[in-house]
This record gives C-alpha cells, sequence and structure tokens, in this order.
C-alpha cells in the first residue's frame, strides 16, 4: 500500500520542474486598467478583412469536419511555393496551431534525451521552455548587446558540441527586431556545413521588414533546415492558430506523427480562411500593415531618444525595440515604475541575460498610443 499522504501529492514530471508561465504573462497580469500596452507581441490591427471575410463565406457554405492530419493540400502547396529553393512538395509541410506548435513539433521530432540545442541570447522564452518538454538541454549562444544584439560567428561556433543536435535561427527577432543579413547566414550555413545539425529556422516575422529587401531564409543556404512561419503576426492572426513547418521530407514525416496525435489538425475554418493570404487583397493588406508597423517604429526610436534621452535600437523587423535602461537603474524597478504609471513594457532578462539592462517596448499600439505611452513613461521617470 501507498501511504495515503504520498497519494494525494502531485507528482510533477521531471521535464515540467521549473517551468513557469512566462515573465510576459506576469507583468501583463498586473497591469492597471487603462495601461499602454508596449508589453504584448500582439497586433493590435484587426485580422486582415481578406481573411475575415472568407471565413464568413466558409462558415456558412463549406464542409467543416477535419481536414488531413497535415492541412488543406492546396494551403500546403500555396506555403511551399514560398520556398521555390527547397526541394520538397506539398507533402513536406504541416499546417500547425500557430507556429509554435510548428516550433514543439519540430523539437520534438529532432531531440532526445542527452541532445543540445543552439538557442539566441536574447530571444523568445519559449524555445528553452519547448526544448525543456523535448528532453533538449539549451544551450545560450550571445547575440551580444555591444553590438546591438546582431550576430557573431565566433560566439556562435564556441558553443557546438558533438551533442549539439539543433540550433535556432530567428530572423527578424524577438525581442530585438535585428534581422540577419544574407552573410550571416551564409556564415552560419558554412559552419554548420556537414556536421548534421538541424537549422530550425523561426520566420514568424519574416514578412514584417522595414528594409527594403525582404530579409532571407537559412534554407536558402543549408539544406538541413525546418522552417517555421505562420500568418500570426503579418495578417494579425494571433487568436485563429495558423501555422506550419515545413523542411527535410525524413524529419517532416515524423513531425507529422507528433502533429497528428497532438492536434489532428489545425482549425479547418483558419486553413479555408488563410487561403486568401494569397491573393492580391491579401499581399496588399498585408503591405500596409508593414508600413503601418514602419511608421510607428520610427515614432517611437525618435521619441525615445528625444523625449526620454535614452538609447533604442532600430529595429530592422518585427515590431519590438530595445530600449536601454542600464544607466538609470534596476529593470525591475523600471518596469514597476512604468506599471504604476500605466504602461506596460517587459524587461530584457527574460528574454536572457544579454538583454539585461534593456527593456523591450512593442509597437502594437496606435501612434497615439505610442505618444501617450512616452509621455507617462517620462512622468514615471520625472524627467
Ligand atoms: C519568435 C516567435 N516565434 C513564435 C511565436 C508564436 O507565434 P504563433 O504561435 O502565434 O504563430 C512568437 C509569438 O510571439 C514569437 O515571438
Amino acid at each position: 500500500m501507498i501511504p495515503s499522504e504520498k497519494q494525494d501529492e502531485f507528482r510533477v514530471p521531471k521535464r515540467l520542474q521549473g517551468m513557469q508561465k512566462s515573465n510576459i504573462r506576469q507583468i501583463f497580469d498586473s497591469a492597471l486598467p487603462g495601461s499602454i500596452n508596449f508589453g504584448l507581441g500582439q497586433p493590435d490591427l484587426r485580422t486582415a478583412e481578406c481573411i475575415r471575410n472568407e471565413a464568413i463565406r466558409v462558415i456558412n457554405e463549406e464542409p467543416l469536419g477535419y481536414t488531413s492530419h497535415a492541412g488543406l493540400p492546396q494551403l500546403r502547396e500555396k506555403i511551399v511555393g514560398e520556398y521555390p529553393h527547397l526541394d520538397i512538395t506539398a507533402d513536406d509541410c504541416i499546417i500547425t496551431v500557430g507556429s509554435n506548435e510548428a516550433l514543439f513539433c519540430a523539437l520534438m521530432t529532432l531531440c532526445e534525451e542527452g541532445d543540445e540545442v543552439m538557442v539566441p541570447n536574447p530571444a523568445f522564452p519559449a524555445y528553452p521552455a519547448i526544448n525543456n518538454l523535448a528532453d533538449a538541454e539549451t544551450v545560450l549562444y550571445r547575440l551580444p548587446k555591444e553590438k546591438g544584439f546582431g550576430f557573431d560567428a565566433n560566439e556562435f561556433e564556441k558553443v557546438i558540441t558533438d551533442k549539439t543536435r539543433a540550433v535556432i535561427v530567428l530572423s527578424p527577432s524577438n525581442p530585438t527586431g535585428r534581422t540577419l543579413s544574407k552573410e550571416d547566414l551564409q556564415t552560419i550555413a558554412k559552419i554548420l556545413e556537414g556536421t548534421g545539425i538541424y537549422a530550425v529556422s523561426d520566420e514568424i516575422y519574416r514578412e514584417l521588414y522595414f528594409t527594403d529587401e525582404r530579409p532571407a531564409s537559412i534554407s536558402e543556404f543549408y539544406e538541413k533546415t525546418l522552417v517555421v512561419g505562420g500568418l500570426s503576426k503579418n495578417m494579425s492572426m494571433t487568436g485563429w492558430r495558423m501555422g506550419w513547418l515545413l523542411g527535410v521530407p525524413e524529419a517532416m514525416k515524423k513531425a507529422l506523427v507528433v502533429h497528428g496525435y497532438n492536434t489532428v489538425c489545425a482549425s479547418t475554418i483558419t486553413q479555408k480562411a488563410s487561403l486568401a493570404y494569397w491573393t492580391e487583397d491579401g499581399k496588399r493588406e498585408e503591405a500596409e500593415a508593414r508600413e503601418i508597423y514602419k511608421s510607428r517604429r520610427d515614432l517611437l526610436v525618435k521619441l525615445i531618444d528625444e523625449e526620454l534621452g535614452l538609447k533604442a535600437v532600430s529595429p530592422e523587423g518585427a515590431f519590438y525595440s530595445m530600449v536601454d535602461i542600464s544607466e538609470i537603474g534596476e529593470e525591475m524597478d523600471i518596469v514597476n515604475k512604468f506599471l504604476e504609471n500605466r504602461v506596460i513594457t517587459v524587461n530584457g532578462l527574460g528574454f536572457g541575460d544579454e538583454a539585461k539592462g534593456f527593456l523591450r517596448i512593442s509597437f502594437c499600439a496606435s501612434e497615439d498610443d505610442i505618444r501617450e505611452g512616452i509621455k507617462r513613461m517620462k512622468q514615471a521617470l520625472s524627467i
């Protein structure tokens, strides 16, 4: 007989020990009503109109049972069509429940106990958490703050070991908004060539760029790549849960097993409506959103400099900027001061120790809200 006390005790499995609600959520949950939200990475724009209209039509007119596990073939064909340099077909693409599930599928498929996965420092906090669930160790590679969080080949190369199974490549980046140049990606490819290490390329922000050219993908230079993407950010579809995973056929076959048992398939309404992205209206609405974020970025970086006298990374993509507050106080003291003055920001440390002394400011807020937010920040700092 097991003693009853032992039976009552909830046993936390090893892979969940030490894991908790993300730092960003904790800060967000303590915000006062009426706060300006520079915290979450969630577009404030409405979901693109063409997607909303198509969803309504589909709900009223089309069958809405399960799709195949991998998702609608015509949708997968469109997505694979975005990667003409890869020797793959629609069979090597899975529609996932947001890109987060694509990351989960990729790492569950690639990793086992004893493997290491290289993760940028700083980066999206879900990577180490998913590595944990996949029994893999996270090994961080620095994107040095003194280089404006840009890529550094030495920092990258020096953490590769014979246990490295995969490396997360993130461009444009959450939290820094920096993109990896073609040269950076070619360098990464050169370092990885012949190692057998997989690149997991998180391209969820790829269409939100402010440079002349669309950011390149590591998959153009390195074959052993699994690409993670989706429509959450560029089409303001976070709640629709539309993502994908594609790449190396042998890996994708196993990823489909993970995905199938986990979710069966992504929402059929979402999948059918998402086809509207590959239309003239879809691409136009995406370009409009890109322009809106670009103009907000310019305003935000200017106001941080002129009104707060602080330095911010001028992002090349995504909708985040990193502000250096190291000279004016401790991160959490400043975050809390801003919270008291009804502005939500996120401390850099939550993304990795490289970002200590910085705050991540997201510009998923209107230009009026950006002006008001900066005004409140200025008051909070008694400038
Ligand atoms: C870098 C990065 N990857 C993936 C995701 C997941 O997005 P979704 O699951 O909505 O596609 C996010 C969300 O914030 C992100 O910042």
